[in-house]
C-alpha cells in the first residue's frame, strides 16, 4: 500500500518523481523519499511525514539526475521516520532499492547478512534487500537482482537502481500492483497509472514474477527464469484530469459527486434496450452451468464486503441460490466447505487488497469457480478470477470508497438479476419493472446529492459527538454498517452499526440522553418493527435522524429530523439511502478539521495482510 515511482530518460528525474509521488500520496502517507543518479553516486533523499516535509527538506537544492525511484511508505514494519522511510541503501550507497509489500523472510536474511558485517540503518524489511544485492553482486545487475528474488518470500513490488549499471532500473512484483509507462526517449515505473498518466497513456502492466529492465529507450520484460516475454500495450483510457480534484475540495467530495455517472457507466451497456434482461456479455452463463452450484461465497474487505451484503440480499431474494457473505481475512482461514459446485465471487474496488487476492487464490485452489468485481481493469484480482465484471466507476482516488461502494451494488445488483433470467425464478414483468427503476437510479442519486443543506447541520450540530449509532433492518443494516464505517474512518467519530433488532440484546445499555442515532426505515416488511426499536432509543432520550423514502409520511411522527430520498425500489434503495449517509461523514470530518482524503492509519490499497 505504498506508492513507488521511477524515471529513466532525456529529462530531469525529481520533478516526475514527485509529481507521481503526488499522485500516489493517497496510498500512504507516513513518510517519503526519492533516490537519484546525478552522474557520480546516487543522492537519496528522505523525510518522515507527508510528501510536502520532503519538498521543503529539498527546495532549492533538488537533486539533479536522469535516472530515479520514488516511495511513499505506509509503515509496516518500523514507525513512520526518516531511517524508515525509503528508499533503502545498502553499505555503499550503490544499491538502492524502494519496496511496497512484505518480505516475510526478512529476520533470517537480516541476521545472515549482520553477521557477514553489514550494518543496517533501519527497523524495515525492505533494508535486506538492498544489503543482499551488495552481497551477491556479480558485476551483473540484472543476475543478482534474479538471486535476490530467488531468496526473499512475501509479497511485493520492488525497483532496484545501482551505481555499478546506472542507466537502467530493473523492477518486479509479487501479488502487488506496478505498470511501466511507455514514453518517448523515457520510460516511467509507478504501482498505480494516476502517477504516470500525466506523461503518456501507453503500458505495460507488469504480472506476478516478470522482471522488467528498463531503460530511456527500451524495456526488456522477462519471466523468473529469464525468457522474454512480449507484453501487449495497455492504453489507459482515462485521462488526468479523471485523477485530479475537478475543483472539488476533496477527493472523496468529488467521488461522492460522481456516483451518478459511474453508476449510469456501469449498467448502460449492460441493460437490453427494451429492459427486458441484464446482458452480461462477460459470462455467457447458463441454466446448466447456474445449477451446478450449491453455494455462492462472497468474499471481500471494508466496504466491499458491505457490498457483497447486499449482494447475498440480492442474490437469495432473486435467484434463489444460498449465498454465504465473508470477510476476506476470515474466511481463508476457518476452513470453508468449498468445492467444484461453488461459485465464488471477490469483490475489490483496487483488485489488489492483499486479503482478497489470498482468498480469491485459496477458493481456486479449492475447486471453486471464481468471478471478480473490480474497478481496475489489469489489476491482480482482474487477473487471477476465472471471470471478471468491471464496475466502471473510474479512478477512486481517496481512502473512504463511494463511488465504488455504489457501482458494487449496481453490478450485484445487475447479477443477480441476470442470474433470475436464466434460472427463471422471477416474472418476466418484474425483471422489466426493475430495471426500468434500475435505469433511473442514476438521476436519483443526482436529486439525492442536491439536498445536502440539512446533512450539513447536522454534521455541524451532532459532529462533535464522540459516539454515534446506525440501526436499520435487513438491507437498511447493511446499509448502516457501511455509513458508520464511512464516519469513523474519517471523522474518528466512535460509530456502530447494529441490527435494530439486536440493540435490546446489549447495546440498548449504551443509549443515553443526546446521543445521535441514526435510523434507516426503508424496507417494508420490518418497518413496523423498524419503527418500535426507534422508539425503543427515543425511551432513552436519544437524538434520532431517520432516513426514510420520500412517500414515507410516519417516520417523522417518531424521530428528531428526517432525511428523504427519492421513492425507488426497496431493493435499490440502498443505491440513495448511502449518499446522505457518505455527505454526513465527510461534513463530520470537515467539521472535526480531519484530512478526509488521508485519514490517520488508513492506505487506499491495502497490500499487506
Ligand atoms: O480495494 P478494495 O475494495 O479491495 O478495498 C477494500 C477495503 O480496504 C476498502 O473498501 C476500505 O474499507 C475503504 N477504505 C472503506 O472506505
Amino acid at each position: 500500500m505504498c506508492g513507488i515511482v521511477g524515471y529513466v530518460g532525456d529529462g530531469q528525474a525529481t520533478p516526475f518523481l514527485l509529481e507521481g509521488l503526488t499522485k500516489l500520496e493517497y496510498r500512504g502517507y507516513d513518510s517519503a523519499g526519492i533516490a537519484v543518479y546525478d552522474g557520480k553516486s546516487i543522492r537519496v533523499e528522505k523525510s518522515v511525514g507527508r510528501l510536502v516535509s520532503l519538498k521543503e527538506k529539498i527546495a532549492g537544492n533538488e537533486p539533479s539526475g536522469m535516472v530515479g525511484i520514488g516511495h511513499t511508505r505506509w509503515a509496516t514494519h518500523g514507525r513512520p521516520s526518516d531511517l524508515n522511510a525509503h528508499p533503502h541503501t545498502d553499505c555503499t550507497g550503490d544499491f538502492v532499492v524502494v519496496h511496497n509489500g512484505i518480505i516475510e523472510n526478512y529476520m533470517a536474511l537480516k541476521e545472515d547478512l549482520i553477521k557477514k558485517g553489514h550494518v543496517f540503518k533501519s527497523e524495515t524489511d525492505t533494508e535486506v534487500i538492498a544489503h543482499m544485492m551488495e552481497e551477491l553482486y556479480n558485476g551483473d545487475f540484472e543476475a543478482t537482482v534474479r538471486d535476490v528474488l530467488n531468496r526473499i518470500d512475501g509479497s511485493y513490488s520492488l525497483v532496484f537502481m545501482s551505481r555499478r549499471d546506472p542507466d537502467r532500473l530493473i523492477c518486479t512484483k509479487q501479488d502487488n500492483p506496478l505498470v511501466i509507462g511507455l514514453g518517448e526517449g523515457e520510460n516511467f515505473i509507478a504501482s498505480d497509472i494516476p502517477a504516470i498518466i500525466s506523461r503518456t497513456r501507453r503500458t505495460y502492466i507488469l504480472n506476478d514474477g516478470e522482471i522488467a529492465v528498463i531503460r530511456k529507450d527500451s524495456v526488456w520484460v522477462t519471466n523468473r527464469e529469464g525468457e522474454p516475454i512480449t507484453k501487449k500495450v495497455f492504453e489507459v483510457n482515462w485521462n488526468a484530469e479523471a485523477a485530479e480534484k475537478g475543483g472539488y475540495e476533496h477527493f472523496m467530495l468529488k467521488e461522492i459527486h460522481e456516483q451518478p455517472k459511474a453508476v449510469r457507466d456501469t449498467m448502460s451497456a449492460r441493460l437490453a434496450k427494451d429492459d427486458s434482461a441484464v446482458v452480461l456479455d462477460e459470462l455467457k452463463w447458463n441454466e446448466d452451468f447456474l445449477n451446478s452450484f450449491h453455494k455462492i461465497f462472497i468474499v471481500a474487505c471494508g466496504t466491499a464486503y458491505h457490498a457483497g451484503l447486499v449482494g447475498k440480499y440480492y442474490i437469495e431474494r432473486l435467484a434463489r441460490i444460498p449465498v454465504e457473505c465473508d470477510i476476506a481475512s476470515e474466511f481463508r482461514y476457518r476452513s470453508p466447505i468449498i468445492d467444484d459446485c461453488t461459485l465464488t465471487i471477490v469483490i475489490s474496488q483496487s483488485g489488489e487488497t492483499i486479503d482478497t487476492l489470498a482468498a480469491l487464490k485459496e477458493a481456486k485452489r479449492l475447486g471453486s469457480k471464481t468471478l471478480a468485481v473490480t474497478n481496475v481493469v489489469g489489476s491482480s484480482i482482474a487477473r487471477e478470477a476465472d471471470q471478471v465484471i468491471y464496475t466502471w466507476a473510474g479512478p477512486e482516488i481517496a481512502v473512504a470508497s463511494t463511488k465504488a461502494y455504489t457501482t458494487q451494488l449496481i453490478v450485484m445488483f445487475m447479477l443477480a438479476l441476470y442470474m433470475a433470467g436464466i434460472r427463471r425464478t422471477l416474472p418476466a414483468a418484474r425483471i422489466h419493472e426493475l430495471i426500468g427503476k434500475l435505469r433511473q437510479i442514476p438521476a436519483q442519486i443526482s436529486e439525492t446529492l442536491e439536498d445536502v443543506e440539512p446533512i450539513k447541520t447536522f454534521a455541524k450540530v451532532y459532529g462533535f459527538n464522540e459516539d454515534v449509532f446506525f440501526i436499520g433492518r435487513s438491507l437498511d443494516y447493511d446499509v448502516a454498517l457501511e455509513g458508520s464505517l464511512k464516519l469513523k474512518e474519517i471523522s474518528y467519530i466512535h460509530a456502530e452499526a447494529y441490527a435494530a433488532g439486536e440493540l435490546k440484546h446489549g447495546t440498548l445499555a449504551l443509549i443515553v440522553e443526546g446521543i445521535p442515532v441514526i435510523a434507516l426505515a426503508t424496507q417494508k416488511s420490518v418497518y413496523e418493527k423498524t419503527l418500535s426499536n426507534i422508539k425503543e432509543v427515543k425511551a432513552r432520550d436519544a437524538v434520532v435522524i431517520g432516513i426514510a423514502a420520500a412517500n414515507d409520511t410516519e417516520l417523522e411522527k417518531y424521530v428528531d429530523h428526517v432525511i428523504k430520498v427519492p421513492e425507488t425500489d426497496e431493493l435499490l434503495i440502498p443505491l440513495l439511502t448511502v449518499v446522505p449517509l457518505q455527505l454526513l461523514a465527510y461534513y463530520a470530518a470537515i467539521t472535526r478539521g480531519s484530512d478526509v482524503d488521508k485519514p490517520r492509519n488508513l492506505a487506499k490499497s491495502v497490500t499487506v495482510e
